[in-house]
Order: C-alpha cells, then structure tokens, then sequence
C-alpha cells in the first residue's frame, strides 16, 4: 500500500474533502489544539476576522484528530487542494502519530505557526466568544465551525476541553443574544 498520511484536528474532520483511502483515529504528541488563528476567507473578512483552531507547541500535551491515508496517484492533487483551502497562515509540517488502535506512522499536518500573519493567539475565553459568536466568511458562520467541530471530536470519543467550554459558552451567548432583543443575530444560531 503506497499512500501518505495526513492528520486533520480542526475542519478536517468533519470536511475533508479530499480523496482517501481510510482515515483512523490517531494522536499527536508535544501540540494541542487553540481557537488561536484568525479566519480572513473562510469563517470571517478581512475586517472583522473569525477565530480557528491550530496547534500550539505544549511538550505534555497531545492532540486527537482523524488521520487520512491518502493514494499516492492522488496526493498532488489532494495537497494542491490542501494548500489553498488553509492558506492564511497554515503550513505542512512532518510528524508522527499514533493510532488510537496501536501502530505509528509518519503524516503531514497544516500548522499555522505563532506569528504568522494571521495569528491572533490567546484570549479570554469570553472575548474568544464573543468573536466566534458575531463572525461570518464565504464558508459561513464561525459558530457554525465550533459547533461542528464539537460534534465531530463527540461522535470520535475526543474530548477537548477547550473545545467543549467554548462550545457551551457559545450556546449561553447565543441564548442571551436571542432572548436579549427578541431576535437572532444571524440565522445560524436557530440550530442551537
Ligand atoms: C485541520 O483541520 O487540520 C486544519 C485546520 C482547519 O482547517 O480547520
């Protein structure tokens, strides 16, 4: 079998959208995953950015995602693909993983660095809020982002607390928006 691994932790699981063989559960040590990078062209505008997950550096930490085999008659395209949807600020990196079932393999995985020129980093976690909850790009609502990503760490058994405080968070937000002034602030919110 003649393939190439690539590890999906945030929009990649739940929308690969790319063509694969098998994909498994699997871990990657030394990083975890942080609503820390901005989203000009998908989830938010230039003006009024949305906030995305990637990988920060933590020695003790891991992070769970889905890893997908994919052909190499295929790879060119699927990373020509790859390379567009995460480029403000992602770049492919070389590491190892560790299967949920046993084994370890090589893969690649799109990491947008600190610094890079969509970066945000750190905030409180109302303040995160806040910004997933009111931003909107050309792929749609940033809750929408949380809310499925959430859904799909559930449905692989992955708990994430910083996912799941700022999924909750976000639905007490939302719940306030709508009972606040009677009406909701996007229609995305219906599906909380
Ligand atoms: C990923 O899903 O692996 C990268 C981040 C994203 O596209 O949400």
């Amino acid at each position: 079998m003649s393939g190439i691994w690539i590890f999906g932790y945030g929009s990649l699981i739940w929308r690969p959208a790319m063509a694969f063989r098998t994909s498994r559960v699997a871990r990657l040590a030394g990083w975890t995953r942080r609503f820390w990078q901005g989203s000009h062209d998908h989830r938010g505008l230039p003006h009024a950015p949305g906030r995305v997950v990637t990988l920060v550096a933590a020695p003790q930490a891991s992070c769970d995602g889905l890893a997908y085999l994919v052909d190499r008659d295929v790879v060119e395209t699927v990373f020509r693909n790859l390379d567009h949807r995460e480029k403000n600020g992602y770049e492919r990196h070389a590491v190892r993983l560790t299967f949920r079932d046993g084994g370890v393999v090589d893969a690649i995985v799109y990491i947008a660095a600190v610094g890079n020129h969509a970066w945000l980093g750190p905030a409180g976690d109302e303040e995160m809020v806040r910004q997933i909850c009111q931003a909107a790009g050309p792929s749609g609502a940033n809750i929408d982002y949380l809310n499925d990503l959430a859904a799909a760490l559930r449905d692989l058994e992955i708990k994430d607390p910083h996912v799941f405080r700022l999924e909750s968070m976000a639905r007490a937000f939302m719940a306030r928006q709508e009972g606040g002034d009677g009406h909701t602030i996007r229609q995305a919110s219906s599906k909380l």
